[in-house]
């Protein structure tokens, strides 16, 4: 994970190094650092904790330069100490920041050793800013050791580099990780993501992979992986600063989970756009879609509770077969391919490491064409799938996944209900109805949001809880392994979730007066066969919570609590319910004290193994 910032201006640069980590936090936030050209000296600020803790150290020491780079660390070589912070520096002359994993870095460091380098760190970063060295004091130019040096790189890096005696060059390059440049007016910037950097500029090129740039306050040149000089469009970034600002909000998840209503409603006027039609999912997509037999999902985390909730929908409404796998095990083992199966991958980030191996990974047993759902333009996943729904969510800031979430399963839906009317399973009446369900859709999640209050006083009686589980049944069973995921990502409460069937088949041994069970309810088919194994749970003394809506005829009585949504919204009632158990975690996290946006040990953006 990690990000990197750099800047190179006529003006001081901390500034904008650390407004640009403070943004880059979400990618990971054990330590932080920073390194400047100043004067005839690389000068470096680092300190383990958040960003904050290493800008105060940076005003006390009035850090200062024209020149400098920048990180924030998700450790993985080495653990969260201030030596194994970035920057990293090589004999005082060359500063290297890194986001990726140097696969090769055992290797390196040994051959380094004999060439008389001392390591101080546990990182693979380090022989970055060795080997950088190694190649300029021979006689490289900066460029040129950056270059020589990435080359005999394996693994994923993004990286900026700066040399003490070069005031007027930033160097980076960058290989499996996400990178850019910003343009600026007499000054450039290199980011992992746009966020970080939007204060000072919105023009941007995307770096390539095997990219080599170098940066100077008036222009930039970049090289491709075969060391050609390379012209990168220009891309002009709608990021709002708004979007990345708490504005009247706590926390971030708190502001995305509000931010809901609109983030569905922008992502269903792309639906409405282009109606269920091949369109909207790409201009290859007419070509495509007819051929396909099967959809194969991949995807992890959230993003795979997603790929569950469409399998629902495919196969019920498109009856077209469909699997789903967690991207980091599919990529490992020998799977078996039918060329004409749609790989679809979702994620929010579109640079989820296993997510894109595992589409590489099915690309290479001969899947032919892809699909990305994904909320980040220009990202790496959706760059390498031919066809691609693109969320409307807007910046997702908040490690915990909400507005990504919903937004995804309209995604899932409009493809669903696309592969059903054009195998002729959906009518033209159906699909009216289908639309007019996505259109009122933002509304009833309103409806949601507006129970707040009713949530936030049952988070008291969790926040006690060592231990949660989490019941639903069909189309909302993936909403109940949502909701135990929040609930642990960001309270640490220990929580499973269980289609409601399974629970006699060994949970059940665990309910007891001490384990709250909650159960989504909504009044679907399911609903009599949830009721009973309700019954299971108060029979064994268990607490039930139960989020059910108006039409599921649901009473409160004694160790029953019950919260209701106002009607039952059909299929697209997971979108629905993922509304509570979000609010749900995120209320239990306030009362225990967490910090809700940036949980321990995660990150937003998992781009290692
Ligand atoms: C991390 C995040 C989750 C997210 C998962 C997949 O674990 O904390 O919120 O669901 O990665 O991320 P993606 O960007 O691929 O959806």
């Amino acid at each position: 994970m990690c990000g990197i910032v750099g800047a190179i201006a006529a003006r001081n640069v901390v500034p904008v190094l650390v407004d640009g980590l403070k943004r880059l936090e979400y990618r990971g936030y054990d330590s932080a650092g920073v390194a400047v050209l100043a004067g005839d000296a690389i000068r470096r600020v680092r300190r383990v904790g958040r960003v904050a803790e290493m800008e105060n150290a940076a005003a006390e020491e009035s850090l200062q330069g024209q020149v400098g780079i920048g990180h924030t660390r998700w450790a993985t070589h080495g653990g969260v100490t201030e030596p194994n912070a970035h920057p990293h520096v090589s004999f005082g002359k060359i500063a290297v920041v890194h986001n990726g994993i140097i696969e090769n870095h055992e290797e390196q460091r040994e051959r380094l050793k004999g060439l008389g380098y001392a390591f101080e760190s546990q990182t693979d970063t380090e022989v970055i800013a060795h080997l950088v060295h190694h190649y300029y004091q021979a006689g490289d130019s900066l460029f040129d050791a950056v270059k020589r040096a990435s080359r005999e790189l394996t693994g994923a890096y993004a990286i900026g580099v700066i040399a003490v005696d070069r005031p007027d060059e930033l160097v980076c390059a960058r290989m499996g990780c996400p990178l850019l440049v910003g343009l600026g007016d007499g000054e450039n910037f290199i980011a992992s993501d746009v966020s970080a950097i939007v204060s000072a500029t919105r023009r941007v090129i995307f770096l390539e992979e095997g990219d080599i740039g170098r940066l100077t306050r008036d222009g930039v040149e970049l090289l491709d992986k075969d060391d050609q000089p390379a012209q990168r469009p220009v891309h002009v970034s709608d990021v709002s600063l708004a979007s990345l600002e708490l504005g009247p909000y706590s926390h971030f998840m708190q502001k995305e989970i509000h931010e809901q209503p609109k983030a569905l409603s922008d992502t269903i006027d792309a639906v409405q756009d282009y109606g269920f039609n091949p369109e909207l999912f790409g201009e290859r997509a007419g070509e495509v879609l007819p051929k396909l037999e099967g959809v194969k999902i991949l995807a992890c985390g959230t993003s795979y509770y997603a790929g569950l909730t469409a399998k629902y929908w495919i196969e019920t409404i498109a009856g077209v077969q469909c699997d789903v796998e967690i991207a980091s095990e599919y990529r490992y083992r020998s799977a078996w391919a039918n060329p004409n199966y749609l790989v679809t991958t979702i994620s929010q980030s579109g640079e989820t490491l296993d997510t894109m191996e595992a589409l590489k990974y099915a690309k290479e047993l001969g899947h032919r064409y892809a699909l990305s759902i994904c909320n980040v333009r220009e990202s790496a996943i959706p760059r390498a799938s031919e066809l691609v729904f693109f969320t409307r969510a807007g910046a997702e800031i908040g490690v915990a996944s909400t507005k990504a979430f919903t937004t995804q399963l309209v995604g899932l839906f409009a493809l669903a209900v696309t592969l059903g009317k054009m195998r002729g399973k959906v009518s033209a009446a159906d699909e009216a109805r289908y639309l007019d369900e996505l259109r009122h859709l933002p509304g009833s999640v309103q409806h949601a949001l507006n129970l707040e209050p009713q949530i936030k006083a049952w988070a008291d009686k969790f926040a006690a809880k060592d231990n949660a589980l989490f019941l639903g049944r069909g189309l909302h069973f993936p909403i109940a392994l949502e909701g135990a995921l929040k609930l642990k990502e960001i309270s640490y409460i220990h929580a499973e979730a269980y289609p409601a069937g399974e629970l006699k088949h060994g949970p059940l041994a665990l309910v007891d007066e001490d384990m709250p069970v909650v159960v989504i309810a909504p009044n679907d088919t399911l609903l009599e066969k949830v009721k009973s194994n309700m019954q299971e749970v108060r029979a064994r003394g268990g607490e039930l919570f139960v989020f059910a809506d108006l039409d599921s005829h649901f009473s409160e009585s004694d160790g029953v609590h019950v919260i209701r949504t106002p009607r039952h919204v059909g299929v697209l009632s997971p979108v629905v319910h993922a509304i509570p158990v979000q609010m749900l975690a995120y209320h239990v996290a306030l009362a225990r004290g967490t910090d809700v946006d940036k949980p321990r040990n995660l990150a937003k953006s998992v781009t290692v193994e």
